[in-house]
């Protein structure tokens, strides 16, 4: 199996103050790891457009992550701002990583019509929005963890057939 690299953005207002301990970040890194991926980024901003998209930038043109996920403020909120920054950076949106989030996650809560988690791809890294809490955070990684690497070798251009 590849080892592709991975980055974890905690987007949290009072995580970034200290005032909150972040356990969804290190929850992400190991569900990561376990499935073979080697976590080379973490870092934890406040809801803001400018820092998560600074954060998105440098992951994905400068150090080139081939997997950057985030955590929080996908939801309805005043400060919920994730999806807002994240959409005008991705060259091209992928709904179904979306969908099939809220679809699994659906099952475990009524809540999960309120997240509104994008992925997509900027260059040739994908990056995916999750919601913030450590239970919403894995729930919803674990509906699409197993396409992943398949979708990180598409996205690089390898061309072996997908039944294959
Ligand atoms: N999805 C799953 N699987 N499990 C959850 O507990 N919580 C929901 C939703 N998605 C949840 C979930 C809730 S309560 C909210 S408000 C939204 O995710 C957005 O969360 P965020 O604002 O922390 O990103």
């Amino acid at each position: 199996m590849t080892s592709y690299t991975g980055g974890i953005l905690t987007i949290s207002d009072k995580g970034s103050r200290g005032e909150r301990e972040d356990t969804s970040g290190p929850e992400l890194q190991a569900m990561l790891i376990k499935q073979g991926f080697s976590v080379v980024a973490y870092a934890i901003v406040p809801d803001e457009i400018a820092a998560i998209q600074e954060t998105f930038r440098s992951w994905a043109d400068e150090k080139n992550i081939d997997l950057i996920l985030s955590t929080g403020g996908t939801g309805v909120s005043p400060n919920d701002l994730t999806p807002e920054a994240t959409r005008p950076l991705l060259d091209r949106e992928i709904p179904g990583i979306g969908e099939a989030m809220r679809q699994s996650s659906l099952q475990k809560t009524p809540n999960a019509i309120l997240s509104r988690g994008l992925a997509g791809t900027r260059k040739q890294s994908l990056i995916i929005n999750l919601p913030g809490s450590k239970k919403a955070a894995r729930e919803n990684l674990e509906a699409v963890l197993p396409a992943l690497q398949h979708a990180i070798y598409k996205i690089k251009g390898g061309s072996k057939d997908c039944g294959s």
